[in-house]
């Protein structure tokens, strides 16, 4: 009997220590197939005396259920760990889709911001709940100006003067109280407006605001940055257009058309700082100048990835954010 005791043992070990469905085949033959080591066992029983006989046989039978068990625990242990033999290493990963990513404006944001922190720029923000000063009078725009029909403004009836801002240019003013010139300031921020919501307007959406100032900045040092940032992002053969625009902020102020599908599509706003917005922000004018630009960041991100319809940004559609 010892030796069946020990057959059991060596069998289990054996069964235990496989790693592949293979090799359980190949035990499951050696101990319990036709030629197999139990089998064996069992034609020598009928050789025994019926008293002997009766006692193996019931030792060996339970000998061969526990290898059998064993057999059986392995192979599905095997199936829950992928086998070597099936690994292919050629093919390609499968894909994991619960995997979470950045949404398509934080992804334009971060390459619009990169480009002008390789340039020198930092990054200030500023609120969202602005101050008439702020977002109109201090940029220019008295409060009987026809240019702040420009800006359909969302004013809080609870908060006297108190407003959504319209743009990010009101943080221009905000630079120029918290730090010294020279200034080099870039603001990507939400803004609002009182409008009806087309493919191509929505009450929210996103500005990148730029500010440089200095002894001698000019519209040359504008248009080089426009151009090489335009470029960067759509491409050395994007076709630009600067022309001569109004904003009450900005003398002389110009806007930049990118050309897309045979059509000028406007992109952003641009000038020189005014006078007035320099003396409102502590800066003697005289002393110093500087250009500002805002651009629209959904309307280029629909240039460049073809997209028609801006309501698509925040409609936290799957299928229109899982392509990005
Ligand atoms: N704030 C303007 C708008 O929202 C865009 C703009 C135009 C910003 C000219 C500027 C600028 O800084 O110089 O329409």
């Amino acid at each position: 009997m010892e030796d069946l005791e020990i057959l059991k043992n060596k069998a289990r070990e054996e069964i235990k220590l496989a790693k592949e469905a293979l090799e359980v085949d190949e035990l499951e033959a050696k101990f319990l197939g036709k030629k197999g080591i139990l089998r064996k066992y069992f034609s020598w029983l009928k050789s025994l005396p019926p008293s002997e006989r009766k006692k193996l046989g019931q030792k060996l039978n339970q000998i061969k259920e526990e290898i059998e068990k064993a057999i059986l625990q392995k192979r599905k242990e095997l199936k829950e760990v992928p086998s070597r033999e099936f690994l292919d290493l050629t093919l390609p990963p499968k894909k994991v889709t619960f995997l979470g990513r950045l949404h398509p404006l934080s992804q334009i944001f971060k390459e619009f911001i990169e480009f002008f922190l390789r340039l020198g720029f930092e990054v200030l923000l500023g609120p969202e709940i602005e101050d008439e000063w702020h977002n109109f009078d201090g940029l220019n725009i008295p409060r009987d100006h026809p240019a702040r029909d420009l800006w359909n403004t969302i004013w809080l009836k609870d908060f006297k003067g108190k407003l959504l801002r319209t743009h990010t240019s009101p943080v221009q003013l905000r630079a120029m109280e918290q730090k010294k010139p020279p200034l080099k300031v870039i603001v990507p921020g939400r803004v609002f407006r009182y409008e009806a919501t087309d493919p191509s307007h929505e009450i929210q959406f996103h500005q990148l605001e730029g500010l440089w100032i200095d002894k001698n900045i000019s519209l040359v040092n504008l248009k080089a940055i426009l151009t090489l940032f335009l470029k960067e992002i759509f491409g050395q053969e994007v076709r630009l257009r600067f022309r001569p625009g109004f904003f009450p902020f900005t003398e002389p102020s110009l806007e930049v058309d990118i050309l897309k599908d045979k059509k000028w599509v406007e992109v952003l706003g641009a000038g020189m700082v005014h006078p007035n917005v320099l003396k409102n922000g502590k800066i003697d004018p005289k002393k110093w100048q500087g250009f500002a630009f805002g651009l629209g960041v959904e309307r280029l991100a629909m240039i460049k990835w073809g997209i028609n319809d801006i309501r698509l940004f925040f409609g936290n559609d799957l299928r229109f954010l899982n392509q990005f």
